[in-house]
């Protein structure tokens, strides 16, 4: 990672503000959070009576739900005698439901953690179940989840539950461990649960971050679609993930999140809005919406730039060998956000296929800009579709090049270089 940049006095004070800024989110995030811990069914359970006692060393008001597995390695009794609070176990349970039922629980927490999470829960939060009191939670709560995963080595390594794994991070859930090592099956390898002192620092690490605590970002996702007829439309690579990447790291950061996403098929990441577009036109009418009070606008969307002068209302025929489309420009969403009286920081990205950084630059000034990511997309590995990402990150007195590495890397590295920027 490279750093370019000019370092002048304001640019101290700038850094100054921002950890003052940084430090007081940090201490409000750690005063007193409720911490909803589910446990489920695993050897790894004991070591969840440690947890829940460094959760609440931490200040944290901490309230258990079990699976009816995790009731075979450790009592209900065990963990109320050490929060003090009842341990909930059923999904319709009248006398919880007077007090403390499901939506009430996933309101009440600020924070959940899934410890142990069997391969089992990782697949039934992965597909959404909503069968028994801690998948329901997980479905009804705003809260940040975090998952600390626990199974024997080859159960990890399946491809299943890798791809459960996968969907439940795109959807922005934090995963912690698991460590490497002797396991109570007798084999060695990937799938112990981390130390309960690793999930508390993991916990804490990911509440430091919170840098974006009370603002609003807005941020466009995805492919734009140009109907040409009732079948047919323009449209380009764009997978969303870039996007969609953003959203996750902007509300870990902290953010109310709204996501204008064209069509795409990526779930919608935990705890944020999402809005669904199809055309450039009706993402500007929603951008234009949402970003009212918006603090940042971030851009990423490949919008595309013409639409048809006139959408045929039935199928087009082949009939002639040579038929002409007639394409008119789209508002540009980027350029009208930045123009807005109430300023809003503005980032935008550049795909580019030649003259990167100075196309790039061109875009970052014409458009009036803040900050612009520069995007080569000349190489199959990076930009558009791939897992992958290089960017450069442009403002106008410093740059930064971000090496290729996964997008979610890539967009916690750019949400990190806003924080300091805003
Ligand atoms: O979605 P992925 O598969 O993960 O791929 C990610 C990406 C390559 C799409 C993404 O990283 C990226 O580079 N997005 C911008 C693509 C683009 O359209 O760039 P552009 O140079 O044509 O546009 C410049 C900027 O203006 C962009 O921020 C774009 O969102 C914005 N724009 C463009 C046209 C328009 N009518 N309205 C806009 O807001």
């Amino acid at each position: 990672m490279k750093i370019y940049g000019i370092t002048s006095l304001k640019d101290v004070e700038v850094t100054y503000s921002s950890l003052l800024f940084a430090f007081q989110v940090v201490m409000s995030e750690l005063t007193n959070p409720n911490i909803l811990v589910g446990v489920t069914g695993g050897i790894a359970a004991y070591k969840i009576c440690e947890l829940v006692r460094r959760l609440m060393d931490t200040g944290a008001s901490v309230r258990v739900v079990m699976s009816p597995g995790a009731e075979a390695f450790v009592t209900p009794l065990t963990f109320q005698a050490l929060t003090g609070n009842p341990v909930h176990t059923e999904l319709l349970d009248s006398n919880a439901e007077a007090g403390m039922g499901h939506i009430e629980l996933a309101r009440w927490a600020d924070r959940v953690i899934i410890a142990p999470a069997t391969a089992n829960f990782i697949s039934r939060l992965a597909a959404g179940r909503a069968d028994d009191l801690l998948s329901t939670l997980c479905l009804a709560t705003k809260a940040p989840i975090a998952i600390a995963p626990s199974m024997n080595q080859v159960m990890w390594s399946n491809a299943a539950t890798q791809s459960n794994l996968e969907v439940v991070e795109q959807r922005g859930v934090q995963i912690i461990g698991p460590d490497n090592g002797d396991q109570a099956c007798g084999e060695v390898g990937l799938g112990r649960m981390s130390q309960p002192e690793e999930i508390v620092a993991a916990l804490e690490n990911e509440s430091s971050q919170k840098h974006l605590k009370g603002k609003k970002v807005v941020i466009t996702a995805g492919p734009t679609r140009e109907a040409l007829d009732p079948v047919r439309y323009l449209s380009n690579y764009s997978s969303g993930k870039m996007g969609y990447a953003l959203a996750i790291a902007c509300h870990r950061a902290g953010a109310d999140t709204f996501l204008v996403s064209g069509p795409v098929s990526l779930p919608c990441p935990q705890g944020v809005e999402r809005i669904e577009v199809e055309s450039a036109s009706q993402m500007y009418e929603q951008v234009m919406i949402a970003v009212e009070n918006a603090d940042l606008f971030i851009g990423s969307a490949a919008v595309s730039d013409y639409r048809a002068e006139t959408l045929a209302p039935q199928k087009i025929k082949k009939q002639a060998d040579k038929i002409q489309l007639n394409l008119i420009k789209n508002p540009d969403i980027l350029a009208q956000v930045s123009a807005l009286e109430a300023k809003t920081y503005t980032v935008g990205f550049a795909a580019e296929s030649e003259n990167l950084q100075e196309n790039a630059r061109g875009k970052l000034e014409a458009k009036n800009l803040d900050m612009i990511i520069a995007n080569d997309i000349s190489i199959a590995e990076i930009g558009f579709q791939s897992d992958n990402n290089a960017v450069s990150i442009l403002t106008r007195t410093d740059r930064l090049d971000l090496e290729q590495s996964p997008k979610r890397l890539i967009a916690e590295k750019i949400v990190d270089f806003i924080v300091q920027k805003l």
